[in-house]
């Protein structure tokens, strides 16, 4: 079934920043198009790093040379976790923070980008979900009879504008490349983003510290996504491959029980789909989106 395209009239999602792909992944100077809110968007990153983005409307063509005097309709643009970031509206100075990232001793890599048909929201409610890691990730993010997700906290941060839940704990079979056997993870979910969410997770290298693992979803429609995966992981053994295989795997799980959603947009009225597993935090999620008034990829709440 075709999905009807319309053009993005929400102004949250219009104004935010989106991804637009991994920097490391693009030759310099060369012209990358690429689709934004059911936009054809442009982008090139030069030889100094700098990043480009416009509107796919003038003569430069994919893997054409960039010139910037080819181009007279620049959109915003910023570089930011690795990736060239846009925004169709008038956005905010800042992209949100992700401290860790500025520690010199991580890896940071984008593990895989990944087309997925289904609406940001929905992929962001899976992301925050620990219910599916037994039965979705067997022997890796869960193993049966580990199933119970554990009482944790959600708030709703009014300073930051993002969701935060905490003292999340789940047993893992695997929880990450470099883990030696199963332990119990414990995890922080921060969403800083309608469209975005950072994970923090128990480093299996050091007790003190904690691997990132950040999806920036790129709508490229109100039911099509492209899904970023940034890592930024304590891990000086294992190959950039063999690091990003896992993740690979672990999203190759997700995406078909994504594409297998109905709707596909997530639906914002608390009583269209109860219970949830795992609920919490996709209750506060979708409570945020609804304060936010957000109507792009979601059923907003009928009046
Ligand atoms: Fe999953």
């Amino acid at each position: 079934m075709m999905t009807q395209q319309k053009t993005c009239l929400d102004p949250v999602i219009l104004n935010l920043w989106h991804p637009l792909g991994a920097i490391d992944e693009v030759a310099a100077c060369i012209v990358v198009e690429t689709v934004l809110l059911d936009e054809s968007v442009s982008f090139a990153v030069d030889e100094d790093r700098k990043v480009f983005v416009w509107r796919s409307r003038t003569g430069l063509r994919p893997g054409d040379r960039f010139h910037q005097l080819a181009v007279d309709d620049l959109l915003p643009a910023r570089s930011a976790y690795g990736y060239v970031w846009t925004s169709l509206g008038t956005p905010s100075d800042d992209i949100f923070p992700i401290p860790e990232y500025a520690e010199a001793d991580r890896r940071k890599l984008n593990a895989a980008t990944f087309g997925v048909n289904v609406s940001a929201p929905r992929a962001i409610e899976n992301f925050l979900d620990m219910g599916h890691f037994p039965y979705v990730h067997t022997d890796i993010l869960g193993v049966e009879p580990h199933t119970e997700v554990k009482e944790y906290d959600v708030e709703i941060s009014v300073d930051r504008d993002e969701i935060l839940a905490t003292r999340c704990r789940f047993y893992q079979p695997m929880a990450s490349i470099a883990s030696d056997g199963g332990a119990d993870v414990e995890y922080i979910y921060r969403v800083p983003h309608p469209y975005c969410s950072v994970l923090y997770k128990s480093s299996p290298l050091d007790e003190t510290r904690m691997d990132v693992i950040a999806v920036f979803l790129q709508p490229l429609g109100e039911e099509r996504i492209r899904a970023h995966m940034m890592l930024c992981v304590l891990d000086d053994t294992n190959a950039d491959k063999i690091i990003k295989r896992f993740q690979q795997t672990i999203f190759g799980q997700d995406k078909p029980i994504l594409e297998n959603q109905f709707p596909k947009r997530l639906p914002l009225d608390p009583r269209a789909e109860t219970p949830i597993r795992a609920d919490k935090s996709a209750i506060a999620y979708r409570r945020w989106l609804s304060q936010k008034g957000l109507t792009y990829g979601v059923i907003p709440v009928a009046n």
